[in-house]
C-alpha cells in the first residue's frame, strides 16, 4: 500500500472539477497536495478554501511545469505523486479546426502530460523514492465521436505514454496509470455542457446519470494507493463505453 499520508502531490488543473475533488481526496488521506492551474482567480480561491499552495502554470509550457516541480520540492523537500489532470475539450468536426487550434489541444492535453511526467520522474529518480503518476485521459481515449478528433488523439496517446513509463520505471518503484472518466459534472462535462447535452448524456449512460468529480477522484486515489497497479486503464463512465 502506497500511503498518501505526508506524501506531496502536484495536481494539475486542481482549481476546479475533477482536479479539485482530487486535491480534497488527497487532503482527506493526510497528503500534501499542490494546485497547479492556469486559472489564477479560481486557483487562488480554491487554494484559500482548502488551505493548500497554488502555482499558476500553463501545463503546455515546459519551463513552467519544470518550475512548479522545483518550487514544490523547495516548499516540501520532496515530490511523491503527480496527477496530470489539466485538460481542455473543444468540440467540432475535424475539418473545422485551424492548425493553431489543433496545436493548442495537443499542447495542453498531451505536451502538458509529457512535461508533468518528465519532471516528476526526474525528481523521483533523483530522490531514489517511489512515485505515483496518474494521467487523466477520458472515455474518448477508449472510443471516439465525430466532434473530438484531437481531444481523442491526445487522450488515446496518454495510454501509450503511460504504459511505456510503467514498463520503463516499474523496478524503481515508479508507477503510472490512466483514468478514463465518462460524462462528469464539471465546467467541461456533464451538467456543464448545457441542458440538452446533459439530458442526452444521462439517457445514454447505463447507470442513468452523469458522474460527479468525487467518483473520479476515488479511482485516482485507488491507483495511487495500490502498489501492484501500473500501466493500467481504469474506465469510470457509468457504463458508457460498454455499449
Ligand atoms: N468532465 C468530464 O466529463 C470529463 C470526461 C472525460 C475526461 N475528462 C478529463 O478530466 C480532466 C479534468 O477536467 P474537468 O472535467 O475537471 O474540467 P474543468 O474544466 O472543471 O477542470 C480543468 C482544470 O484544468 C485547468 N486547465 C485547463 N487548461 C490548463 C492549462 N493549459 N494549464 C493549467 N491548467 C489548465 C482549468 O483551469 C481547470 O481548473 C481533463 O483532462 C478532462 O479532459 C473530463
Amino acid at each position: 500500500m502506497f500511503e498518501i499520508k505526508d506524501k506531496v502531490a502536484i495536481v494539475t488543473g486542481g482549481a476546479g472539477g475533477i482536479g479539485k475533488a482530487t486535491v480534497e481526496a488527497i487532503l482527506a488521506k493526510g497528503g500534501l497536495p499542490v494546485i497547479a492551474d492556469w486559472d489564477e482567480n479560481l486557483g487562488k480561491k480554491t487554494a484559500e478554501e482548502l488551505n493548500v499552495p497554488f502555482f499558476k502554470v500553463d501545463v503546455s509550457n515546459e519551463e513552467q511545469v519544470k518550475n512548479v516541480v522545483e518550487e514544490t520540492v523547495k516548499l516540501y523537500g520532496h515530490l511523491d505523486i503527480i496527477v496530470n489532470n489539466a485538460g481542455i475539450c473543444p468540440a467540432k468536426l475535424f475539418h473545422e479546426y485551424t492548425t493553431e487550434e489543433y496545436r493548442h489541444i495537443i499542447g495542453v492535453n498531451q505536451d502538458g502530460v509529457v512535461w508533468g511526467c518528465k519532471y516528476a520522474i526526474n525528481e523521483f529518480l533523483k530522490q531514489g523514492t517511489p512515485g505515483a503518476i496518474v494521467n487523466v485521459s477520458s472515455m474518448m481515449g477508449i472510443i471516439s465521436n465525430p466532434y473530438t478528433p484531437f481531444y481523442s488523439t491526445t487522450k488515446f496517446g496518454l495510454r501509450g505514454l503511460t504504459k511505456s513509463i510503467a514498463i520503463a520505471y516499474g523496478r524503481q518503484g515508479i508507477r503510472a496509470n490512466t483514468i478514463h472518466p465518462g460524462h462528469v459534472d464539471t465546467a467541461i462535462g456533464g451538467k456543464g455542457c448545457g441542458e440538452e447535452a446533459y439530458k442526452y448524456d444521462c439517457e445514454h449512460t447505463p447507470v442513468g446519470r452523469t458522474g460527479v468529480p468525487e467518483e473520479i477522484a476515488h479511482a485516482i486515489i485507488f491507483t495511487i494507493e495500490n502498489e501492484f497497479l501500473t500501466g493500467t486503464e481504469i474506465i469510470v463512465d457509468g457504463g458508457w463505453t460498454i455499449q
